[in-house]
């Protein structure tokens, strides 16, 4: 028994494979563009009989009546949701990607590859089609020469970080463990070995990639090196990745070091500045690999009177960590907790891990963000008393708001020729996003205190351009502050768009060339 009997049986369907009679041509959903033969709205059971037959075992053709629906389409933002998803094809093996890009390319069906559904940007909702659902692909294999490996399409911090660790290596990834690894990968990738050995896409060696037709592609610096160039930073418009080889390297230490503060507002002057002594611009060490901080309300404290709270973490010993740290001691806090951890256990400490209510869950969430070199003091309190004015006046949308801080080492980041990628941002060291799960009804309150807290940022380096990171984008921002403000770069994305995907299948993401 292949596929359609399990998916058939799962789904307390027929089992019977029946192949799709042509419709006639009446009443043309807008989902299906662009070719002669246009088939009238397909109905999930029609698509997975069609389609069901040609995939691997394991695959799951899912659509809204069936009980997995929710958990397949269940994503970090809701506001990102497609409004007219039709069905999520859960597919179990890389070949099956292609099969079902060039079924979808005959029926005219919009398409779109996810993950771990942590892409957050609004471009996401236009989607009106189906999701290939990468999630089942989740294979890691380190190479003989254990200099790199090669990680499935579907693969994941969580999984990615623990199966490395305990063969003694790591790589990049994002920082979270329930973000996917090519999400980030495609526009760049932050996290905790940026300092060390650049962003994710830094460390790409070769990508399997499957284009807007269905072909599959091997992608690397010397096999179509162009799009390989425009997959890192810009490549959720070129492709699907199947798997990918990335470096990796030994681990080196077996515990991380960490600490954790809690500050009252009146500290926040000295908070930003002993950063700022530390941080430099750009001048983070590698080894006090991130620090993350937020603004919030913690009603163990106050209901009205947002705290700061902030975490580092440290790659090595206590004593040495604490060095680096100790400026932040000697800052009264209103909590203050240190201590070592291995690398999974770090995850949760920092909010990172599965265990955060916040971090892998999935809420009606707004925001805006940016990218900086430099926190600029007058702005933080700025931003710190409209918080404090927002919690007065609109209690419920202050509830669960946050002014986030990343302050990632950058030092390899910056060692990478700027030309030598599509990532634009390399003279960015600094990461904020505001987002507040909103109320019913908050919509637009919740809209403008985000826009608000991003002209108050901009205002605080007024002579650099407004930059944005494709993966925090909401959707909003100009093409220039997501891919560059050098003219070349938009128009080298442009020609290789219409090169290898003449008809912009892949414009759910921030996309280059906008619908
Ligand atoms: C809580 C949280 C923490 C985050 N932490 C980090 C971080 O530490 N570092 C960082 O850089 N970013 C981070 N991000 C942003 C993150 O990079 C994006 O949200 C990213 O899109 C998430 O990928 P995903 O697989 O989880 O999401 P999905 O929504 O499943 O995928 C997002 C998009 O990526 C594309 N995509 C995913 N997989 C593939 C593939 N295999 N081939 C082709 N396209 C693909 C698709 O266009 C898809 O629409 C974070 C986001 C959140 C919400
Ligand atoms: C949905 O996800 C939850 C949590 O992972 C799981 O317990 C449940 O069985 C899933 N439901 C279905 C129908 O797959
Ligand atoms: C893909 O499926 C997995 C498992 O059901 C689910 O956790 C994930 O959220 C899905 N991705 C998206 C983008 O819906
Ligand atoms: C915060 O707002 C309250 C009113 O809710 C006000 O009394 C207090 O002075 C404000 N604090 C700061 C630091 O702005
Ligand atoms: C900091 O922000 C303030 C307020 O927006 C602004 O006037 C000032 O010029 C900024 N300082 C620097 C060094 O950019």
């Amino acid at each position: 028994m292949n596929l359609i009997a399990r998916l058939f049986i799962g789904l307390g369907l027929l089992v019977t494979i029946v192949l799709g009679s042509p419709l006639p041509d009446s009443a043309i959903p807008e989902y299906f563009q662009h070719v002669p033969v246009t088939r009238d709205q397909l109905s999930v059971s029609q698509v997975q009989q069609e389609l069901g037959s040609q995939l691997s075992k394991g695959t799951l053709i899912i659509g809204p009546n069936d009980a997995e629906w929710a958990n397949v389409t269940k994503r970090y933002s809701t506001y990102s949701k497609p409004k007219d998803l039709k069905l999520v094809v859960k597919v179990n093996a890389e070949s099956d990607v292609s099969k079902v890009v060039k079924y979808c390319n005959r029926n005219s069906i919009n398409f779109m590859a996810n993950n771990q559904g942590h892409g957050f940007t609004t471009t996401i909702a236009k989607l009106s089609g189906i999701e290939i659902n990468l999630s089942q692909l989740t294979n890691i294999k380190i190479q003989p020469n254990k200099k790199s490996a090669w990680f499935q399409g579907g693969t994941w911090g969580g999984n990615i970080i623990k199966t490395l660790w305990d063969q003694g290596f790591v790589t990049t990834t994002g920082s979270n463990e329930c973000v996917g690894l090519m999400g980030p990968a495609l526009g760049g990738g932050f996290g905790r070995y940026q300092g060390l050995y650049g962003l994710i896409s830094d460390n790409f060696v070769t990508l399997n990639v499957v284009l807007s037709d269905g072909k599959n592609l091997q992608v690397s610096s010397t096999s179509n090196p162009e799009l390989f160039w425009a997959m890192k930073g810009a490549g959720h418009n070129f492709g699907i990745v199947t798997s990918a080889e990335l470096n990796i390297y030994p681990r080196q230490i077996d515990t991380w070091h960490y600490h954790n503060y809690a500050w009252t507002q009146d500290k926040l002057e000295t908070i930003f500045e002993t950063l700022n002594k530390i941080q430099g611009k750009g001048k983070t060490p590698a080894k006090l690999a991130v620090n993350f901080g937020q603004i919030s309300l913690d009603t163990s404290y106050s209901t009205t009177e947002a705290i700061l709270g902030w975490t580092f973490a440290y790659m090595g010993a206590a004593s040495e960590g604490e060095k680096v740290l100790q400026p932040f001691n000697e800052i009264p806090a209103l909590q203050s907790t240190q201590g070592d951890a291995t690398y999974e256990e770090l995850l949760q400490i920092q909010g990172t891990g599965a265990s955060d209510p916040t971090a892998c869950s999935s809420n009606p969430l707004m925001g805006s963000s940016g990218l900086l070199q430099t926190w600029n003091v007058t702005t933080q309190r700025e931003i710190y008393t409209l918080f404090n004015k927002t919690a007065a006046e609109q209690p419920d949308l202050a509830a669960n708001a946050r002014v986030f801080y990343e302050g990632y080492s950058t030092l390899k980041t910056q060692a990478i020729d700027p030309l030598s990628s599509a990532y634009p941002h390399r003279d960015e060291y600094l990461v904020y996003f505001f987002a507040t799960i909103t109320p019913p009804g908050k919509e637009s309150q919740a809209l403008t205190w985000a826009s608000q807290v991003r002209n108050l940022f901009n205002a605080g380096q007024p002579d650099r351009r407004v930059a944005t990171y494709v993966n925090y984008a909401t959707g909003d921002e100009s093409l220039e502050s997501i891919y560059g403000y050098e003219p070349w770069r938009l128009q080298k994305l442009r020609g290789l768009k219409a090169k290898y995907d003449p008809g912009n299948a892949f414009r759910y993401y921030n996309p280059i060339v906008p619908v």
